[in-house]
Parts: structure tokens; C-alpha cells; sequence
């Protein structure tokens, strides 16, 4: 297998395939929604066509100002929120080396900020870069967001002070809008390189923008793969048959869970190293599907830690739940069980064996006992922990929600809902033009 597939066959307890063969033209009618532009939200569909259309100067010009933030710093610090923020890190997360931290590998480090309003964290991270050479690349394509605004205000400072204005410049880059808001304004006055943020493409759909591109590069990512594993998915999703579009039939059985009362899908991992992509999966379904009421909950668990805090409940709990697990068939290292002559921890069962192994039959174990317990499962598979396979997966998901969020009657691209707490929060801060509102606000504490 040297692909990303897709496998339903333990759904068959909760829908019966007549269920999701029915669905078929209604799936079919979701995906011309999204491949036409003919529905809600459709001045956002810039990613569609993202990856085939990204040229090779572009990525160059990515990969050149990803080396010149090498060449001048050993730690790189993103700020960003949400999808200016989640993409980049679950890809890093997924191909790094766990431990690099502790053995030095040479490589520039990617840290985050600006992703919470955590002063410890914020102070933590300040000091730790004060002995430090460092760059930052500042993302955020309304420019006015305030987590990662505090942030960079805070470290544009501290790196100003440390190398001076003119040397900070250079180690700065912007990831923004093309003309509006407060960051481009600033971008173009203090002359830091910058990189644009199609109109058209929205935060958790822009991973394959600079957002995300720009931040995986200067980790030591291949970027050319990762996109080259999203073209093949864009081509791969395309038709309107199950059969040969992986994300209209996950799309399409996803819902008819949900009709039959599946409200709530787990996203589930068996490699510790996906934690992230489950992070940037939840935003990527929660944004684009919870609103007017309607949504399935999107939660992930990473197995099998998890097993031992969620098992009980995913097991035995109310059972309005499914799991779609992503299970990465080789992993990049071998790791073998030694054997022991005393035996005193009674494993020489599995000695010579791999540790994967073990975790595959893990998985198995897991999959038949949720699915013996009434969790439909859905399987997800990828070769392995590789830039191009983490492409198709991205794509795959993407173009999957966008048929989804129509399947489900909804407009997948805005997030009229995230607003509300700005609006609360603005009015205690007393930011202006929020005045009026305070009174009310304060009231309510
Ligand atoms: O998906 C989205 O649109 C949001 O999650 C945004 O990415 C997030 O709110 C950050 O916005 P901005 O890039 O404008 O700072």
C-alpha cells in the first residue's frame, strides 16, 4: 500500500450500507457544491484548487526565506492562532524527532506562541530565548487577532533589544493579508519580508499556504512532498463515486452516523507523534460544522495512553459515538523487545518482537472491542509518518469537510460564533469603540 485508504467495514452495526449507498446522489450533489462555488461560503474555496496550483517559484521563494531564517537563528518562533497556528504544528509533531530538544540535532527549532494568553508561558519562553539567537515569523491573516498580536509585540521587542532594530528586521517575516490589517500595515512599514494569505482561503483551510508551509520549512521539512502528497488527493477527490473519492464516502458515512445518532466522532491515534493532527483535525471540523445547532462534536484521543483514561468510557459510556482512527502502517524506526533470561516480567512472549507490533495488535484489540461494545469505527490508513502522506491526509480531511459541512446543511467556511467572546472580552479590557457594552457585560459577572 502506498496510499492513503479508507475502510467503513465496521460501521455496519450502526448503518446499514444501504444507508450510505442511498446517500450516494445527495453526496455527489454536496461535492459539485464544493467543486462548482455554488454554495454558502463559496468566496472561500481558494484551497480547493490550492495544491495544484501552487507553483514551484513559490515554494522556492518559501524555502529561500525559510533558509535565511536558518541560516540566522537557532530558534524560530511562530506566533499564530488557530488555523495560523495548527497546521504547522501538527506537521512538525508528526515528523520530528521526539527527543531533538535534548540531543541537539543541528536543526533550527520551531517553537509557538501567541496561541494562548498564558503570561507564565509567555514569560517562560522570554527568558529561555534571552541567551538565544532567534527569529520569528508572525501569522495571521486578519492581523488584528489578539493573542498572537500580544505576543509578537512582546518578542519584537525583546529581539529588537537584543540585536537591534535593523538586524530584527531581517529575522522577522509576516504572514498576512495582502492589504489589509494591522500586521501588513507593519509589515510593510518596518520592511520585513512577507508572504500573502489568499483572500479566498480561510485559517484552518490555509496549511498549505504560507501559514503552514513557511513554518514546516524552516523546521527541515520537505514542503515539495507534502504539497505533492495533496495534489494526488485533490486528483484522488474529484470523482463522484464512492469508490474513487476516499473523502465523498468518508464525508458521506460520517453524516449518516450522525443521523443515526452518532453525535460525537473521536479521532484516534495509535502514534503518539499525531497528537497535533488531532488538535488541527478538531478545529477543522468544530469551526467549520458547529453552528445553526447542528454539528457533530469532534474529540480525539491518542492510543493507547488514552485507553487507560478514556477506554472506560469510550468502551461502556452513552453510546452516541464513533471513532475514525488513523493508523500509520510502518514506523520510521526499529525498536525490538530483548529477550530476558529471568523473565521476571513475563514478556519473553513478544521478546523478538517489535514494539510496533505490539501496538498493532493494540489496535486490533481496541478496534474489535469498541466495536463488540456499539463504536462504529471507521479506519483511515497511511504508509507512514512521511511529508507526502501527511499531504494526502491534510487534503483529504479538508476537501472531506467541505462536502461534509454541505452534507450537513451548514456554510463549513465562516465561524460567526467565535466572535462572541472578542466582543466580551473587548468590553472588559475597555478596548475602544466597546464601551457602550461594558455596563451590560459587567453585569453578568
Ligand atoms: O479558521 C479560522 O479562520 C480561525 O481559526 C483563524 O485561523 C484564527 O482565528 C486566527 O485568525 P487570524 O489568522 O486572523 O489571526
Amino acid at each position: 500500500m502506498d496510499k492513503l485508504t479508507f475502510d467503513i467495514t465496521n460501521t455496519a452495526g450502526a448503518i446499514a450500507p444501504a444507508t450510505v449507498n442511498d446517500m450516494q446522489p445527495e453526496a455527489a450533489k454536496a461535492l459539485a457544491t464544493v467543486e462548482e462555488g455554488t454554495g454558502a461560503g463559496n468566496d472561500y474555496l481558494g484551497w480547493v484548487g490550492l495544491p495544484s496550483s501552487i507553483t514551484d517559484e513559490q515554494l522556492e521563494a518559501i524555502n529561500m526565506a525559510a533558509a535565511q531564517l536558518q541560516n540566522h537563528c537557532e530558534i524560530v518562533v511562530t506566533i499564530g492562532i488557530g488555523g495560523s497556528y495548527l497546521g504547522a504544528k501538527a506537521v512538525i509533531e508528526a515528523l520530528a524527532d521526539t527527543f531533538a530538544p535534548y540531543r541537539g540535532d543541528g536543526r533550527t527549532k520551531v517553537v509557538f506562541a501567541g496561541q494562548n494568553i498564558g503570561e507564565d508561558y509567555l514569560f517562560e519562553l522570554s527568558r529561555m530565548l534571552r541567551d538565544k539567537k532567534f527569529g520569528i515569523i508572525v501569522i495571521s491573516k486578519s492581523g488584528t487577532t489578539t493573542e498572537p498580536a500580544i505576543a509578537f509585540r512582546i518578542l519584537r521587542e525583546q529581539l529588537e533589544q537584543q540585536v537591534g532594530k535593523e538586524e530584527a528586521s531581517k529575522r522577522i517575516v509576516a504572514v498576512t493579508d495582502a492589504s489589509h490589517g494591522a500586521l501588513r500595515t507593519m509589515a510593510d512599514k518596518e520592511g520585513y519580508t512577507s508572504f500573502e494569505i489568499p483572500g479566498n482561503v480561510g485559517g484552518r483551510f490555509s496549511v498549505l499556504t504560507p501559514v503552514g508551509l513557511l513554518p514546516i520549512a524552516v523546521a527541515g521539512y520537505d514542503i515539495k512532498a507534502l504539497v505533492e502528497g495533496a495534489r494526488r488527493m485533490e486528483q484522488a477527490t474529484k470523482a463522484a463515486d464512492y469508490a474513487s473519492n476516499p473523502a465523498l464516502y468518508y464525508a458521506a458515512v460520517r453524516n449518516a452516523l450522525y443521523r443515526a445518532g452518532k453525535k460525537i466522532e473521536i479521532l484516534v491515534n495509535f502514534n503518539p507523534k499525531l497528537h497535533y493532527f488531532g488538535e488541527w483535525w478538531k478545529q477543522l471540523y468544530g469551526e467549520s460544522e458547529g453552528k445553526d445547532g447542528k454539528g457533530i462534536f469532534p474529540a480525539a484521543v491518542d492510543f493507547s495512553t488514552d485507553l487507560h483514561s478514556m477506554g472506560q468510557w469510550i468502551q461502556d459510556g452513552e453510546r452516541t459515538i464513533f471513532e475514525t482512527v488513523i493508523s500509520v502502517e510502518r514506523p520510521e524506526h526499529e525498536m525490538l523487545i530483548p529477550t530476558d533470561d529471568e523473565n521476571l516480567d513475563g514478556l519473553n512472549y513478544i521478546a523478538g518482537r517489535a514494539v510496533d507490533h505490539v501496538n498493532k495488535m493494540a489496535e486490533i484489540g481496541t478496534r474489535i472491542a469498541h466495536v463488540d461494545g456499539g463504536v462504529p469505527n471507521l479506519r483511515i490508513t497511511i504508509p507512514a509518518l512521511q511529508e507526502t502522506y501527511l499531504g494526502e491526509l491534510i487534503y483529504f480531511f479538508e476537501k472531506a469537510c467541505g462536502i461534509s459541512g454541505y452534507l450537513l446543511g451548514v456554510n463549513p467556511f465562516n465561524q460567526p460564533g467565535v466572535e462572541d467572546y472578542k466582543r466580551n472580552m473587548f468590553a472588559l479590557l475597555g478596548k475602544p469603540g466597546y464601551e457602550d457594552q461594558t455596563a451590560a457585560i459587567k453585569a453578568k459577572i
